[in-house]
C-alpha cells in the first residue's frame, strides 16, 4: 500500500533536515507519495500567513506530515506559530504529543557518568488544551491598567484520553507511567487531571501509576532518570520537561515527535524534530538531521510499517556511534554527510 505523505520543510533549518530524512525514507524503497508544500514564512511574506486557507483540508488529503520547522525573525513567534503548528494540532485535534527522549550510544550527555541505558524515557504530552489552548485576551492596551488572560482549559475527556494513551503505552514498555501535575498550587485543572489519572490507573492495574509535582520530576529527571518510564504531562508542563529531556538526550539536534491523534481514522499525524527553525545557524548545511530522521521513523511506525521504521532507527542508531556526527553532538560533520551515512547504513 502506498503512502501518501505531505513533506513541509518550512523555515531555516528545517528544509536542511528534512531533505536529509526524505532520502533516508527513500533509500527504505517503500511506495510513498510525497507532496512538498511550500509553507512557512516565506509564504507569510507573500500571503500574510503561514498556510494557505485550504491548508487542513490538504493535510487531511494525506496519510502522514513531515515538518521541519516554521518560523523565522521576520515574524512574530506567537503570529508564526498559531500560524502554522498550533493551527494543525487543534484542528485536526492532534491530542498526543509522543516525544521519545532516549540517549543513543556515541552521543554525549551532560549528565555526568550516563550511560545510554540509563536514559530512556517516553513523553506523552497533552497537546490541544492546558495552557496552551489559546484561549485569553487582553484588555487596556498600553495603559498602565493593561491586563492579560491567559486561561488554561483542562477538560476531563481530553485528559482522559490522554492519560488513558500513557497507560497503554506504559503497558507497552516498563509499566510505569508517571504523571506529572502542579495540583498542590494549582486547585482546579490539576487536580481534575489527578483525579482522572486515578479512575483510569484503576483500569490498568498492571501498570504502575504514580503522580509527580512537574518541580520536582525536574529535578528526577537529572537525578535518578533511569527511574522513569513513560511520562504523561500537561501541553506546558510536557513542553519544558522535553526540552531538558532533550538536553540530556545530547541536544534538541536529536529530538523527535510525533503529534498524534490515536485511533482517529483519516487523521494525519504531524511528526517533526523539536529543534525549530535555529535561524543562527540557517543556511550553513550543518544542522543535526538525527532529530528529523527519527520523527520519520516515527511517521513510518504510525503508517503501519514497522520493520521500516525500526530499520531506519538502527541505521541512524549506527551513525550515532560510528559517526559522522554533527557539531552539536561532538562531531564536525555536515548535515549532508550524516544523511549519507544513515542512507548508506540502510544499504
Ligand atoms: C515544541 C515547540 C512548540 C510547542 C512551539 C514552537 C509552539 O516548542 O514542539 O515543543 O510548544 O509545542
Ligand atoms: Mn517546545
Amino acid at each position: 500500500m502506498s503512502h501518501r505523505v505531505a513533506l513541509i520543510p518550512g523555515d531555516g533549518v528545517g528544509q536542511e533536515v528534512t531533505a536529509e530524512a526524505r532520502r533516508a525514507v527513500d533509500a527504505l524503497d517503500l511506495a510513498i507519495e510525497w507532496t512538498e508544500l511550500p509553507w512557512g514564512s516565506a509564504h507569510y511574506a507573500e500571503h500574510g500567513a503561514m498556510m494557505p486557507p485550504d491548508a487542513i483540508d490538504v493535510l487531511r488529503a494525506h496519510d502522514a506530515v513531515l515538518l521541519g520547522a516554521m518560523g523565522d525573525p521576520s515574524v512574530p513567534d506567537h503570529i508564526s506559530l498559531w500560524g502554522s503548528i498550533l493551527a494543525m494540532r487543534q484542528p485536526l485535534d492532534l491530542w498526543a504529543n509522543l516525544r521519545p527522549c532516549r540517549l543513543l550510544p556515541g552521543i554525549p550527555s551532560p549528565l555526568a557518568g550516563r550511560e545510554p541505558g540509563d536514559f530512556d524515557i517516553l513523553f506523552v504530552r497533552e497537546n490541544t488544551e492546558g495552557e496552551y489552548s489559546g484561549a485569553g485576551g487582553r484588555a487596556h492596551h498600553g495603559h498602565p491598567t493593561e491586563v492579560a488572560v491567559e486561561a488554561g482549559i483542562f477538560t476531563r475527556a481530553g485528559i482522559q484520553r490522554v492519560v488513558r494513551h500513557g497507560f497503554e503505552l506504559a503497558a507497552g514498555r516498563g509499566g510505569l507511567l508517571t504523571s506529572a501535575t502542579k495540583s498542590n498550587a494549582s486547585r482546579f485543572g490539576y487536580v481534575l487531571w489527578d483525579e482522572v489519572c486515578e479512575e483510569e490507573a484503576a483500569r490498568f492495574p498492571d501498570v504502575r501509576y504514580e503522580r509527580v509535582l512537574v518541580d520536582a520530576l525536574a529535578a528526577r529527571m537529572v537525578r535518578s532518570p533511569e527511574s522513569l518510564d513513560v511520562v504523561v504531562a500537561s501541553n506546558l508542563f510536557g513542553d519544558i520537561l522535553t526540552d531538558l529531556a532533550a538536553a540530556i538526550q545530547g541536544g534538541m539536534g536529536m529530538a523527535a515527535s510525533a503529534n498524534v491523534a490515536p485511533g482517529a481514522e483519516g487523521v494525519p499525524g504531524v511528526y517533526e524534530p523539536v529543534h525549530g527553525s535555529a535561524p543562527d545557524i540557517a543556511g550553513r548545511g550543518i544542522a543535526n538531521p538525527a532529530g528529523a530522521i527519527w520523527s520519520a521513523s516515527l511517521m513510518l511506525e504510525h503508517l503501519g510499517e514497522a520493520d521500516a521504521a525500526a530499520r531506519l532507527m538502527r541505521a541512524l542508531e549506527d551513525v550515532c556511534r560510528d559517526g559522522p556526527r554533527t557539531g552539536d553532538v561532538g562531531g564536525s560533520a555536515t548535515t549532508r554527510e550524516v544523511g549519507d551515512a544513515v542512507v548508506a547504513a540502510l544499504r
